[in-house]
Order: C-alpha cells, then structure tokens, then sequence
C-alpha cells in the first residue's frame, strides 16, 4: 500500500516513523513534510490549507490512503473532496470536524446527547455575553471561549466581572480573535486534573488508543502563556481501568453514537480533552485529530500496524476492541525557537540530532526545520520532539533529557519539569 501522511510537524513525523517499514506499506508519502520526514518518506507538494493540491498529489501519487495529521485540512473539508472521488481518506468529513471547528456545536452537541462537560451558555454578541454575565449562573472563574479554531489563544479564564465583560468586548467588539471570536461559549470553571484521551472510530467502531498529559504552558511549572504544547506524556497514570470505562461508556460511546444519528457519522481519530472532577470525567474540548505532541508519545508505544489500523478504519471495517499498546511509558520535550510562542526566531543552525537519535530509547521528531545549504536550521516555533521510552517514567525522562542535551541551536529553549507530573504519587 502507498501511504500519504498530510502535514509538516511532529506528529507527522511520528505517524511516518510509525508507518514506514510496516509490511503492508511499499511507500510512505508526505505532504509537504519536512526534513526529518524526508530521510523515511517521499516528500511531495501539497498545501495542507488547499485540499485541491492535496487531492491532485494522491492522484498523481496513485495513493492509497491518505491520512490527515492537522485539523486544517479537515475544517477545509479534505475528507469531503477524497470521498466525492472515491479515494480512500482517514479522518472526519468537514461537518463531522465541527467537534473541534465550532466549540459550540460541540457543547450544544453534548447537551443534545447527555455528554457530561461544564454547564454553559452561547452568545451570538456582545449583549447576549453581558446578560449571561450579569445572571451570574455560571460563578466565578468564568471560562470564556472563542467559538472558532484560534490556534490555542482563544480560551480565557476570567477571575471576576470586570474581567468577564472586558473580554467579551475585545472577541466582540475589538474582534480580537477575528471570526472565531464572533461567537462565543461561556462555561462553568471545571475543578480536576486534565488528561486527554484518543480512540480511533470508523463511524461505527471504536478502537481505544491511549491516554496522554499535555504540558500546555511556556514555563516549568505551567507558567507563562499558552503554546501548543512544550511536552507530553503517555499513558496518563490518571487513566485508570475505572476512569477509562467511565469515558468510554459516557463520552466515547455516546458521542460516536450521536454523530450517527445525526447523519454525520464520525470516523478518524478523535482527541477527548478531559477534566477529570469529583464528579466524574468531564468533556473540556474534542479535537478531530491527534494531539501535537501527544502524537509523538502515543505512536510508539502503539504495538499495532497501523497501516492496517488505519486503512480498516478509512474502509469502515475497524475491529472493537483496545489498541495493542507497549508497557513502557513515553515522554516527549519538545525543543522550542527563542521567542516562541509569540515571536519565534528562525534560521538557526541546529547541531546534535544524530547524537541525540543514538541515545538508547531516545527517538528524536522534527517539525520547524529545513535545510538551507545543505545544513539544517530552525523554521518555526517548536523546532524538534524529543522522545525517551524506558521502563519507568522516571527512565523514559532521564532518556528524553539525556538526548535533547546533545541538541543544540541559538535560543533553544525547553522544559526542564515534562512529565513531573507522573512522577507524583
Ligand atoms: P480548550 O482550548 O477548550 O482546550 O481550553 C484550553 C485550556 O483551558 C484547557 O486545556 C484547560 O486547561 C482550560 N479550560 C478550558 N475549559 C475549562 C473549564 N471549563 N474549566 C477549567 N479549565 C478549562
Ligand atoms: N497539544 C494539544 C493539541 O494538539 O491540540
């Protein structure tokens, strides 16, 4: 089988590691990659935010599955132009990637089918948000919601009213957050610790996959502003057996069953954010596609082939039953350019890689980098991955900063505390 994986970041690259060497695969492809990507894979144009210049590269490629790494593409409906030609595409048709395109058909999604996620309300403008900030129903930290994908940037947590109503009128009225601020939810402020976990469903099918933890904010600590994501690990030593069921039964089920019955089946891979409250797992937000850089984390602990997965989840055919997945645990630092988040530089010079990928364990995944002369320097805000597998969080840790201390490129900048959290009893 002829594999195109679309995307250029991280998790790309592991999806094409993952990928690549598996017996029912001759070639991986990728669209448009990056360097890393290009030592496993063919590298091939492809604009993620042009779904025509995707289709023409799986026909050109005579490809026989593609599968979509960002939800760009998806929200551009990818998924909808493959299918209208009958090519075989893994991930959610473009009204089905409103679980994550439209935080508010998400949450009046879930009311619709009793999916537990915090009480809420949303408002078409500025009034709307100034009447249900005045009911006060909803108390204090109020978590305000830019209805449209903002790239990260567009949750709010406010502390009181002033807060409150000053945010509403820079999403409303200053547009801040352009068209994905002109609605907005606001919801009830969930109290829990937060973990994610990922199924793959065909429509109808659900494999469970893993569990993961992000590390969302610049700083050690969780300080700073929000990223994409500095770290992750997986499994989430929160998911246990019994919280696991509890998602599956009150959150994955029903909300695969519901996407049926509303005629927009759901197939790909589904991101369940969760706030795990005294009240039970809560839904925070679903994201139609795998985390970045939890991708990075879960893909090598999955002891499947995914090629065969996948191409059974894009045919309808997905068995139910749990993803085969390693014991061991999987911690990803992700090495980022001076400035990120909010000003990246580039254009740096990066040294160690090599040294790096030979630390026993260690797996080392590029995303902001290209070539320039032949030599490889930094291209974006999150520059590399690094990934260490051991016995014992405690090991994969040691691995994965014993590797990204071979790395070097000016202003590099990472966190020192990723995956900490596991260590905690
Ligand atoms: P989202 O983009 O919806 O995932 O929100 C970004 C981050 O804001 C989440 O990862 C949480 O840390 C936080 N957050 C969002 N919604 C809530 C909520 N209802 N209660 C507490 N924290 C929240
Ligand atoms: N790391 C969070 C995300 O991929 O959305």
């Amino acid at each position: 089988m002829r594999i195109l994986v679309i995307g250029s970041g991280a998790r790309e690259h592991a999806l094409v590691w993952k990928l690549a060497g598996e017996r029912s695969v001759a070639q991986v492809l990728c669209a448009p990659g990056n360097p890393g990507i290009g030592e496993l894979a063919q590298c091939v144009p492809g604009d993620p935010g042009d779904p025509a210049s995707l289709l023409e590269a799986a026909r050109r490629e005579a490809v026989d599955l593609t599968v979509v790494g960002p939800e760009l593409p998806l929200s551009l409906g990818v998924v909808d132009a493959f299918t209208a030609e009958g090519r075989a595409i893994l991930g959610p048709t473009r009204a089905a990637a409103s679980l994550e395109t439209s935080k508010a058909f998400a949450k009046d999604f879930m009311r619709r089918h009793g999916v537990p996620t915090a009480a809420f309300e949303v408002c078409d403008s500025a009034q709307d948000a100034g009447r249900v900030i005045a009911a006060g129903r909803l108390g204090y930290p109020l978590v305000l919601k830019a209805d449209g994908l903002a790239a990260g940037k567009g949750v709010v947590i406010a502390e009181d009213r002033p807060t409150a109503e000053e945010t509403v009128r820079l999403a409303m009225v200053e547009r801040r957050f352009a068209r994905a601020g002109d609605r907005l939810v606001l919801e009830q402020f969930l109290v829990g610790e937060e973990a994610s976990y990922f199924v793959l469903a065909d429509g109808a099918a659900v494999m469970p996959l893993s569990s993961a933890q992000d590390h969302k904010r610049v700083f050690d600590g969780d300080r700073g502003p929000n990223t994409g994501g500095m770290g992750a690990f997986a499994p989430s030593r929160l998911m246990t057996p019994e919280v696991e069921r509890r998602v599956l039964d009150e959150i994955v089920r029903p909300v695969l069953n519901g996407m049926m019955q509303e005629g927009c089946p759901y197939r790909g891979f589904l991101y369940v954010g969760l706030m795990l409250t005294a009240d039970g797992p809560q839904v925070v937000e679903f994201n139609v596609r795998l985390g970045d850089p939890e991708a990075q984390v879960l893909l090598p602990g999955l002891d499947e082939e995914l090629s065969v997965v996948l191409q059974a989840a894009a045919g309808g055919r997905l068995p139910s039953r749990p993803a085969r997945c390693r014991a061991e645990p999987h911690v990803g630092v992700v090495l980022a350019a001076a400035g990120y988040p909010e000003t990246p530089q580039s254009g740096q010079a990066i040294s160690g890689i090599d040294d790096a990928a030979g630390v026993p364990g260690a797996l080392v995944f590029h995303a902001g980098t290209r070539r320039r002369d032949g030599a490889l320097v930094t291209a974006g805000g999150r520059v590399l991955t690094v990934v260490g597998r051991g016995r014992t969080y405690g090991d994969a840790i040691d691995v994965a900063y014993q590797a990204a201390s071979r790395i070097s490129f000016e202003g590099m900048q990472y966190r020192r505390d990723i995956g900490q959290k596991a260590l905690r009893p």
